[in-house]
Parts: C-alpha cells; structure tokens; sequence
C-alpha cells in the first residue's frame, strides 16, 4: 500500500526512511537537517542505494539514501528500487517513508509506485514453514514474514498531488491485473486446467465487470474450433475456450481483440520436448494470462474501450487420441493445417482463435500474444518481446505501450517472402516453416488466419518467464503484457 504526502509535511514516523537525492539534489533543502548529516560520508553512486543506519534517542532508525542520476530511465528506476527493497527486506521494514528530494523523477512517478506495489516475495505459496512442529506452542521454526511494507511518499511541492493521487491510482490498478496474471501463470499445470483457468477468468469478470462466455469439450467441437480441438484432445483435461468482452464505448463501433496462447501445459506432444525444456511449460498460458489480466484492468478503469478477449485453452499430450506429426486438421477458417511438428502447437490453437475473433466477433483489429517460438528468446533474449506488425497504428500503439510501461518491445520482420516457409506441399499450410526465422515464420501462420484484419502479435516466450528474480520481476512469471496491451487499447480508442 501507498500514501502520498508532500514533502514540505514530512513528519516522519515510520522506523526506516528512504532518501531520493538527484545528482542535482534539487530539493534537499526541503528535507528535515538531520537526515543530511552523516550523508557525505556515503559517497552516493547514482543509481544506487546505500544504508546508513543511525539511532535516535536509543530507538535504531534506518535511513536508505539512493542518488537518482540526472536523466532517469526506466531501466535506472527499476534498478533502484530492486536495490532498495533488497535492503528493506534486509531489516524487515513494515512501515517505510520514502522522500523524494529531486524532480528528476516527475515523469517516472508512476512507474516507482507501480514497482513499489509489485515488490514481493513471488510465488511462495507451496513454500510451507517445514514439517508441522510437534508442539504447537513452540514452533521450531519462524513462520515466513511475507514482505509487505505500507510505504508513504513524499513529493517534492513541485508536484501536482492531485495528479500524482491519479497516477496512483492507475499504478495500483496495473499492479493488481500484473499481479493476478503471474499468479496464473506461476500455478503449475496439476493446478492450472483449462478448467481452472476458467473459473479463474469467471472470477475476474465478476470482480472487475467484465462479460464472459466459456465453451465447454462439446460446444468446441460444435463450433468448428477443429484445429484447436485437434490439439486439445490428447489430453485428458478438457478444453475450454473463453469470449470476454469488455464494451463501454458507445462513441465508436470500433472493436479491438486480444487474443492469448492458453497452453496450461505444453509437452511437445508425439515431437516430445526433452525434459529440460518442458520443466517450465505451464507457462505457456502467459498469453492467455495477459489478455485476461488486460480486460481486468480495463474494466477496473473504466476505460472507454470496446475490447473482446478469446483465449483457447488446453493442454498439449501425448496419448492414444492425442495428434500425430503428418496429420491434416481443417480449421475454422476453412484451410486445412499439416501438423509437420506437433510441438508448434500453439499457432494451431490460435489460428481458430483469431479466425474466430476476425470473423464470429467481427473486430476490427486483432492484437496476438503468445509464448509461441523458443527462437525469439534467441534472437531478443529474457528482456525484450518480439513483436509483428502488419499495421502501423497497432505497432506504434504497442511501441508507446512500451516506452510507458517499460516492458521492452522490438519489431521483427513480416515481409511476403517469409509467409512461403509456411507453404505446405500436402495442405493449404504447415504448421513450421522450419528453424530459419522461426519467430517470424511463426507470428505469419497465425495472421494468415486474421482474414485481412489489422493485426499485430508478441512474441513472449522469452518474457514470460524468467528463472531467476531480475530487477522488474521475482523469479518466476512475469506478468510481461498486461501492460502493454492495456496501454495500447487505450492509445487504440483514444481519438
Ligand atoms: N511453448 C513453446 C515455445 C516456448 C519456448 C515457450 C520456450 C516458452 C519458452 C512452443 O509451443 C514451441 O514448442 N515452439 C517450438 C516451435 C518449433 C517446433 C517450430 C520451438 O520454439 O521450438
Ligand atoms: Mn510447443
Ligand atoms: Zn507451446
């Protein structure tokens, strides 16, 4: 939790302080004296914290000073506050001031409350205390104290409180939908079914006022959502495809579609991963984790927006009725797909998908996501998400989306000679162009079924999920596109 004050009211009372110089220190004067003294002493290193631990009428009291550089990015910022709460962490903070002497921050605000809010421990909830201790009253270990502090900032008088309240107020809703789809995302696939997803979605539509419709096993099939029935039914987990729409617009007959990779687990099926690279795939609904995380925090903005999500979730399996490697599956929008690897599953799911939002739900632009090629983490790396375009408004949205939220974007190419890898000499299509520009070859399968829309697609195999904790994330998801698509909706129906 965050509260903001001025810094011209700063009556600190929390146990530990922190202290945001500029290099400038452009608005130290305003801070209380005794916090200066003993600060020179530091040799402050921009970008950095320090700790100067100082005590006070025999109470210890921690001040943590950090020297924000002239030009803050965001990469700065998040290294900073990573850096600080690794030390409040350190003494068990519950109760923090954080003073921000210096302007240097004003077009960041938002983003050092967004990543205050997402400080925590990550995904520690199979983490028990040990075995139960045999006598109650004496536990033999401490439980674990989840890191939570509540944190009051103190803005410069430069700032505009009521505006920065705003800000708040928009980084605490992100944080929540970010927060909601790591969560999904970290549930391992014994716990995240299609099913459970589901349910997940439907709680979320509730809680934020959003529409939704689940299609259960029959009415997929029903539906003509063949290629992404074929994938589904190997497995013994029954698939769900879920519609969710968001419609508070009424200026505009204009409609965006999100459409999420819902993978709950992701075997390779009969082109069976090694088990090195299968460890982390339930992971592989990251997609599906952002668009649901997206609409919530849409609709708990209250944005003006008409917005429909499709996610297809299922697992991918190996068993006597799952697909084989040379199968011809038709699909909804009439072109049969040859499955030359069973493995590029996920462009076989949201081909029905996107086909699905082109033409049943007829929106006027479609936006993809997907942990959908192991070849973008190649090209980009775990820090920068692939993404193609085929149109420019929808690229620039996604880029300034970007530039906002700090999750890094990069274009890859979609030129017409590439979409020839996918051509297949048995089907209509192939579901793998091969190794050579796998991430582009991919993202090109699926806009051949985008029936000419406007479209654009990330590629978040690399972002979704990290293996160790990095200054934006704790180890585990990420929550990587929540934001992005959020911001870009917003940028799309903003005239
Ligand atoms: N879910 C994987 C992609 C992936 C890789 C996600 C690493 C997260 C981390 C996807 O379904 C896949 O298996 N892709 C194959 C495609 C290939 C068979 C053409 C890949 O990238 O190897
Ligand atoms: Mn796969
Ligand atoms: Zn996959």
């Amino acid at each position: 939790m965050i509260t903001l004050k001025s810094l011209s009211s700063a009556a600190l009372h929390s146990p530990v302080t922190v202290v945001l110089l500029g290099e400038g220190r452009s608005r130290a004067d305003a801070l209380p004296k005794a916090l200066l003294s003993g600060l020179d002493a530091l040799a402050l290193k921009p970008g950095k914290a320090e700790a100067l631990r100082t005590v006070t009428e025999g109470k210890v009291s921690t001040a943590l000073y950090g020297l924000l550089p002239k030009e803050v990015t965001y990469d700065a910022l998040e290294e900073l506050v990573a850096e600080l709460v690794k030390q409040l962490r350190a003494c068990k903070a519950s109760q923090v001031d954080v003073l921000l002497a210096d302007d240097a921050l004003l077009a960041l605000t938002g983003a050092l409350y967004k990543q205050l809010l997402l400080a925590d421990d990550g995904f520690d909830r199979y983490q028990t205390t040990g075995l139960a201790p045999i006598n109650a009253d004496k536990p033999e270990q401490e439980p674990k104290q989840p890191f939570k502090p509540a944190f009051t900032v103190y803005l410069p008088a430069a700032f505009d409180l009521a505006a920065e309240q705003g800000k708040l107020k928009e980084a605490n809703q992100m944080a929540a939908g970010i927060r909601q789809a790591r969560r999904l995302v970290n549930e391992p696939a014994n716990v995240m079914t299609p099913a459970y997803l589901a349910e997940e979605a439907l709680k979320l539509a509730r809680e934020h006022g959003f529409d939704i419709e689940v299609y259960d096993e029959q009415q997929i099939q029903q539906m003509g959502l063949t290629a992404f029935w074929s994938v589904a039914k190997g497995s013994d987990e029954p698939p769900r495809f879920l519609v969710m729409r968001y419609m508070n617009n009424p200026d505009t007959k204009e409609l965006l579609a999100l459409v999420g990779k819902g993978l709950t687990y992701d075997s390779g099926g009969y082109a069976i991963k090694p088990a090195a690279g299968m460890e982390t795939m339930f992971c592989d609904m990251g997609g599906a984790a952002a668009v649901i995380g997206a609409m919530s925090v849409l609709a708990a903005m209250g944005a003006r927006v008409n917005v429909v999500a499709v996610v297809a979730a299922c697992e991918n399996m190996i068993s006597g009725h799952a697909y084989h490697n040379g199968d011809i599956i038709p699909s909804l929008a009439g072109k049969y797909i040859e499955v030359v690897n069973t493995d590029a599953e996920g462009r076989i799911t949201l081909a029905d998908a996107i086909t699905y939002a082109a033409t049943v739900l007829n929106a006027d632009k479609i936006i993809d996501i997907a942990t959908l090629t192991g070849a973008v983490g190649v090209a980009l790396g775990h820090e920068i998400t692939g993404v193609v375009a085929d149109d420019e408004g929808i690229w620039q949205a996604l880029q300034q989306a970007s530039d906002a939220s700090g999750d890094k974007v990069w274009r890859m190419p979609h030129f017409d000679h590439l979409a020839k890898h996918n051509k297949s000499d048995r089907a209509d299509i192939k579901n793998s162009g091969g190794r050579p520009a796998g991430t582009a070859t991919a993202a090109l399968f699926c806009r051949a079924f985008a029936c000419g829309k406007p479209w654009g697609h990330l590629d978040i195999a690399g972002t979704a999920y990290q293996q160790k904790a990095s200054a934006k994330a704790p180890l585990g998801a990420t929550g990587v596109g929540v934001e992005l698509l959020t911001r870009a909706a917003l940028t799309l129906f903003d005239e």
